[in-house]
């Protein structure tokens, strides 16, 4: 008795030695994804904390019963043969869209943990009939219901990124009222559910389908270029889902996974939404972004005209140039400009050119967006500068190309209080000597807004798909 009370005091010491070894390499694999250099081991890092949680759960008593190692051998074999090859194949512009479907797949899990907690608490386990205690039944609600929102916003929002639902926003009449309702009626059932009268499962399913609804009302009003913001936000949900489900499975490695999941898309989501000049509530009631932007004329609202040059013209320009600046946007991201930038990059600077790329933290789509596609180029690191450092060098810069930028440079945003973008920060490249600015159309951006900076008396307008006309320029650079 006392030999098999001290081995399971010496298997609970394993386990949770392992659980403290995997978090801290969440930790540590979290910090190294500060900079793009070690961001790469810092995820390798974070996988084998993973691995290593895994395994502690696995040794946890109980969970390798019965039939349980098939099952769980079926899960793994299952989610290894789906998310190897999807995380091979996955294009670098569809990352958000992985990164809701990963998200939406996290909040189901803990969704479904909380049933199961829910059959064991009131239907079949030792608190059958509806003695299951607060500490462990709050928190499984909580889970089930943050989980569920979490779930079915994020496949609202994959579709809305992968073009099988509008990406505009779809909105019904008195939306905010359905969704306060929606709210009220899963906090209500759960209060209900926790005062111990009742423990019908058509309760915990009322919250589940309320939660459910509630998640894609939330999402579809949403505009779809608003989505990486959205994205963040649910992905903060459902990391405190799964650290709720941690307290109520009593198990510390979720709750830490779970915590740190929840403060990091926390602090993401408010960093993006300062980068945009706008708050959470704003983007959550919908707003700029979900329409598609008419095209406006070659005159500018003021009455501006547009100046259109070629490639060769630009050639020369950048070629008799000390300091050349490339501000990147999502253009680039859309033509895969990258590679062919960089090559132009090689042969300016092999003229003795001065090159530097402008990093504007909301530049593309996504978080870290353009460092991620420079860093594919192999771009150097030391070439990128942040907006605030870059912001003092364009008065000493010759020329700034703007390669499929358009918000990001708005000069509107600095000097016109009326204008949606008023307050952004952006690269203040209208303060460089010359602008050459690459795009297909007089098309506006995602703030679907138009840019005086296009009818600036330095700018100057290379029409064309970015790879096409970078490529063209690269050509004209090395024939002088
Ligand atoms: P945008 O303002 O969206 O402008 C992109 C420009 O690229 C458009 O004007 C478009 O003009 C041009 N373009 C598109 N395809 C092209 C192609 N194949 N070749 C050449 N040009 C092409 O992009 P931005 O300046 O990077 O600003 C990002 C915007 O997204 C900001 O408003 C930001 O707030 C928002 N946003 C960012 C994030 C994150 S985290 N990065 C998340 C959500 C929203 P044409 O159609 O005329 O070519």
């Amino acid at each position: 008795m006392t030999f098999l009370a001290t081995s399971f005091l010496h298997k609970q010491a394993l386990i949770d030695s392992l659980y403290i070894v995997a978090f801290s390499l969440f930790i540590f694999g979290l910090s190294r994804l500060t900079g793009p250099r070690t961001a790469v081991n810092g995820n390798k890092i974070a996988a084998v904390g993973m691995a290593i949680a895994v395994v502690a759960t696995l040794l946890e008593p109980g969970v390798l019963d019965g039939s349980a190692p098939w099952l769980i051998a079926l899960g793994l074999g299952l989610g290894t043969a789906v998310g190897i090859p999807a995380a091979l194949n996955v294009k670098m512009t569809q990352m958000p869209q992985m990164v809701a479907l990963f998200n939406g797949v996290g909040g189901g899990a803990v969704a479904l943990i909380a049933w199961v907690e829910f059959r064991h608490g009131f239907q079949l386990g030792p608190h059958a009939g509806g003695d299951w205690p607060l500490r462990v039944e709050i928190p499984s609600l909580f889970a089930a219901i943050v989980g569920s929102v979490s779930f079915w916003g994020s496949n609202i929002a994959f579709g809305k990124l992968q073009e099988i639902l509008p990406g505009k926003p779809i909105k019904l009449p008195g939306q905010s009222v359905i969704n306060a309702v929606l709210l009220a009626i899963c906090t209500i059932t759960a209060i209900i559910l926790c005062a111990g009268t009742h423990s019908q499962v058509l309760f915990f399913f009322g919250i589940l389908v309320a939660a459910a609804v509630l998640g894609n009302m939330v999402v579809l009003p949403i505009g779809g270029a608003d989505m990486p913001v959205v994205i963040s936000l649910l992905n903060a949900f459902t990391g405190l889902s799964a650290a709720a489900t941690g307290v109520a499975l009593n198990n510390t490695a979720l709750i830490v996974a779970g915590m740190i999941v929840g403060a990091s898309g926390s602090i993401l989501t408010n960093l993006m939404a300062k980068a945009m000049n706008r708050s959470v509530p704003a983007i959550i009631a919908g707003g700029f972004g979900g329409a598609v932007a008419a095209p406006v004329g070659a005159a500018g609202q003021d009455g501006g005209t547009v100046r259109s040059t070629s490639a060769q013209d630009v050639a020369i320009q950048l070629s008799y140039a000390r300091l050349v600046v490339i501000a990147p946007g999502y253009g680039m991201a859309v033509a895969q400009a990258q590679h062919a930038v960089r090559e132009l990059e090689r042969a300016l600077e092999a003229k003795g050119v001065e090159v530097k790329y402008a990093i504007h933290p909301v530049a593309g789509r996504m978080p870290g967006h353009m460092n991620v596609l420079l860093a594919e180029a192999d771009v150097p690191y030391d070439l990128l500068r942040e907006m605030d450092d870059i912001n003092p060098e364009f008065s000493r810069t010759d020329v700034t190309l703007v390669i499929g930028a358009n918000d990001v440079t708005n000069p509107a945003a600095k000097n016109e209080p009326g204008s949606p973008i008023y307050g952004m920060p952006i690269l203040e490249v209208d303060k460089s000597k010359a602008v050459i600015v690459l795009k297909r159309s007089m098309a506006s951006g995602f703030a679907g807004i138009d840019n005086p900076l296009f009818y600036g008396p330095k700018t100057e307008l290379l029409f064309g798909d970015a790879k096409a006309s970078v490529s063209a320029i690269t050509s004209e650079v090395q024939a002088l």
